[in-house]
């Protein structure tokens, strides 16, 4: 059946407002079936060892899980997982190809928690350094430190042999450059979403417009020669800047557990900023008593509610996976006064692994239907499972996009949460 983005996101919206929030957490489908994923199929097995990530890991799980089952470090193989993207060009939200920042600078965010070891190690910041995840591991392993950023995070990973290279491949130095000129009097500075004054544009341009203004970026991008494939995606990226991201969390045959995660960060942001990544504690956290978790989505918003320590202390108090992740969704939700002409313009997603293997993904909007949100697992088998979302339908772009978003715009193969 196909449905107008509008009306699929303008029923969803009305349906959870009318509904009350709970009605697609705790309710509708922890009590009836407390690790049921949206796609029906049942989570978490609990069996172990086993791997779960962002659905951009996907196809480096096999290797990972290997090595984890061959009896090879936790932390290792997690880091192995995410290490595929972080080399990857085409993945634009990670390590090298990743969308720089408003001066067109790639800046990278990463951190981990090794279990057994209690031990944790961030970068924030981090210019030239391609593998920000082993430099966050270097942190924790080779200095008394657990966070270093900017200049001094890349002096460090010099000396601990990284090697420095130009991470702007020229199609995100391209897709940069249209979002530049396109968006010259759009851009980061200002009162955010978060702004007790901020209010939607009450006007919206007129869909022609909008479809005349994507005409000529479509121009703008051949003139700057990005290649015809890219330039539906590159659109996209300027249109609505992504916060593309990888975690990885990995739990071998004797309980122990690790967690990575690794981010080119918000596409186009304020030199400088950090966002969920590198906070230990909200991009990723990992207690061997219980369980680890991570975060890819609205960094800002995961930090506010220190979202992977917040799903961890709710395992530990007795909540299942589900139930822990649904809850730390639910405190994004309330931090709005669940107002949903705000929360539809931000996106969630949570990937939970408890000590025992049982594991959820979850998130604060179901996706595209094309294009739900996923969690990748490796337990034997790989595969990838949709999450369950708090609310139904995707979350609109921002800034705003005042028209329905045309089909080819929401076809990205590569940008993958
Ligand atoms: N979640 C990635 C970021 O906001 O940077």
């Amino acid at each position: 059946m196909s449905i107008s983005r509008r009306g699929f996101i303008g029923s969803a919206i009305a349906a959870s407002v009318a509904s009350g929030l709970n009605e697609r957490g705790l309710n509708a489908q922890d009590k009836a079936n407390s690790d049921a994923p949206a796609s029906g199929q049942p989570f978490g097995t609990g069996k172990r060892p086993i791997i779960i990530c962002a659905n951009n890991g996907v196809n480096y799980l096999d290797g990972a899980f290997s090595f984890l089952k061959n009896g090879g470090d936790t932390l290792d193989a997690a880091i192995r997982v995410v290490k595929g993207p972080e080399d990857d060009p085409n993945d634009d939200s990670v390590g090298l190809g990743g969308l720089p920042n408003e001066e067109g600078v790639v800046e990278l965010d990463a951190c981990c928690m090794h279990g057994p070891t209690r031990r944790a190690g961030s970068v924030g910041g981090v210019r030239n350094i391609k593998n920000v995840s082993l430099v966050s591991k270097a942190v924790m392993e080779h200095t008394g430190h657990v966070m270093l950023v900017g200049e001094g995070a890349e002096r460090f990973a010099v000396a601990m042999g990284f090697p420095r290279e130009n991470l702007l491949t020229e199609r995100s130095r391209k897709i940069w450059l249209l979002w530049k000129e396109t968006n010259s009097t759009h851009d980061w500075w200002g009162p955010g979403l978060a702004d007790p004054h901020w209010t939607p544009p009450s006007t919206p341009p007129q869909a022609a417009l909008w479809k005349e203004r994507i005409h000529r970026l479509e121009e703008h991008a051949a003139r700057l020669g990005i290649e015809p494939e890219w330039r539906m995606v590159a659109i996209r990226r300027v249109l609505s800047p992504p916060t593309g991201t990888i975690h990885c969390s990995a739990l071998n045959d004797k309980g122990e557990m690790s967690g990575v995660t690794t981010t080119s960060g918000l596409a186009f942001k304020l030199p400088g900023r950090c966002g969920d990544s590198p906070i230990i504690g909200a991009g990723c956290y990992t207690d061997q008593d219980v369980g680890s978790a991570g975060a890819t989505g609205s960094g800002e918003e995961n930090i506010k509610i220190a979202g992977a320590h917040t799903i961890i202390e709710n395992m530990r108090h007795g909540m299942s996976p589900l139930e822990a992740g649904m809850d730390a969704l639910k405190r994004i939700a309330r931090n709005y006064n669940n107002d949903m002409n705000k929360l539809k313009f931000l996106d969630m997603t949570y990937y939970i692994l408890r000590k025992d293997g049982a594991y959820a993904g979850v998130s604060l909007w179901e996706g595209y239907s094309d294009k739900p949100h996923k969690i990748a697992v490796h337990d034997g088998t790989r595969r990838s499972e949709v999450t369950v979302a708090l609310f139904k339908g995707a979350s609109h772009e921002f800034p705003p996009f005042p028209v329905n978003m045309p089909k080819e715009l929401t076809q990205d193969s590569v940008y993958v949460k």
